[in-house]
């Protein structure tokens, strides 16, 4: 019975880069995302283009209901899954306090509790039928607080820890947990987040979502813990325990504020 690999926010950036990255490695796809248009063409060019069975699921993951209808679904089919990349994500700039407290729930809601929960009942079913591999997005940002994003910084944190957490405890069930900490990559993220990312793309400080895929799943076959793409970002993830915690937050909160778009 083939296997598959189930994406979530494979519609674009970072997720589609690495569903096309396994496809080309002849993984079968189940890619997830609430954009149904641009799944169904990435889903048939994908399929085309590598000759793999790409399914995909329109879920808006930071909806409980549809969370639990989309974990049903994998409960009861037929196609296991042995590779699951929770990748889906998104960022919120600017004051906590400004923020309208629904946008705050939906981060949390798909950056921390969708990605807790595909672990747990995805990471279940690896068990009974064997085992599987689990590669958790966090990002440089997890590494240290971030004023001005302060609830994206804290969600990514959580995810780093989770991850390794979780790595320790299921190695014992067969199942391989690895965490990505991307820095700043050429994504739809930005714009998402009210961020401005021209300096960044100017100074070419961002990766390409490909070559951040790339690095990604060669990392993956070596079952890397914590996978970092790019040296400046390996020294970004350090830089945290060497700097005093004060001049760090400092620093962050300046840099957070300096992207930020003011919303109309
Ligand atoms: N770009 C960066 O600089 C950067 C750096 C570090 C970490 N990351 C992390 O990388 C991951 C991917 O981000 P990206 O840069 O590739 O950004 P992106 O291009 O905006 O992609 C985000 C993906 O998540 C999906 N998504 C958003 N809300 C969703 C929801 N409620 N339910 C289901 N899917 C949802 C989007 O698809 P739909 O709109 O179709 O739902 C899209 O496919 C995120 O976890 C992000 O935090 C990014």
């Amino acid at each position: 019975m083939p296997r598959y690999a189930l994406i979530t926010g494979a519609s674009s950036g970072i997720g589609l880069a690495l569903a096309e990255a396994l496809a080309r490695r002849g993984r079968h796809l189940i890619l997830v995302a609430r954009r149904r248009e641009a799944l169904e063409s990435i889903a048939c060019e994908l399929t085309q283009r590598f000759g793999v069975e790409v399914l995909f699921r329109v879920c808006d993951l930071a909806n409980p209901l549809q969370l639990t209808g989309l974990l049903h679904e994998l409960e009861e089919g037929d196609r296991p899954i042995d590779l699951l990349v929770n990748n889906a994500g998104i960022g919120t700039s600017g004051s906590f306090l400004a923020h309208e407290w629904s946008d705050e729930q939906r981060l949390l809601e798909l950056n921390v509790l969708a990605l807790t929960r595909l672990c747990h009942g995805i990471g279940n079913l690896m068990v009974a039928s064997g085992g599987g591999q689990i590669l958790n997005i966090a990002s440089v940002a997890a590494f240290q607080p971030g004023p001005w994003m302060s609830s994206y910084y804290a969600s990514k944190a959580y995810v780093l820890h989770l991850s390794e957490g979780l790595r320790e405890e299921f190695k014992e069930y067969g199942v391989k947990v690895s965490v990505l900490c991307p820095g700043p990559t050429q994504s739809a993220f930005f714009r998402n987040a009210d961020l401005d990312d021209h300096r960044l793309r100017d100074g070419k400080l961002m990766l390409s979502a490909e070559e951040v895929a790339l690095y990604t799943v060669k990392a993956l076959a070596r079952n890397r813990a914590v996978i970092i793409p790019g040296w400046r970002n390996r020294l970004a993830a350090r830089l945290p325990r060497l700097l005093p915690r004060g001049l760090l937050r400092r620093l962050t909160g300046r840099i957070n504020r300096s992207l930020e778009i003011s919303r109309r």
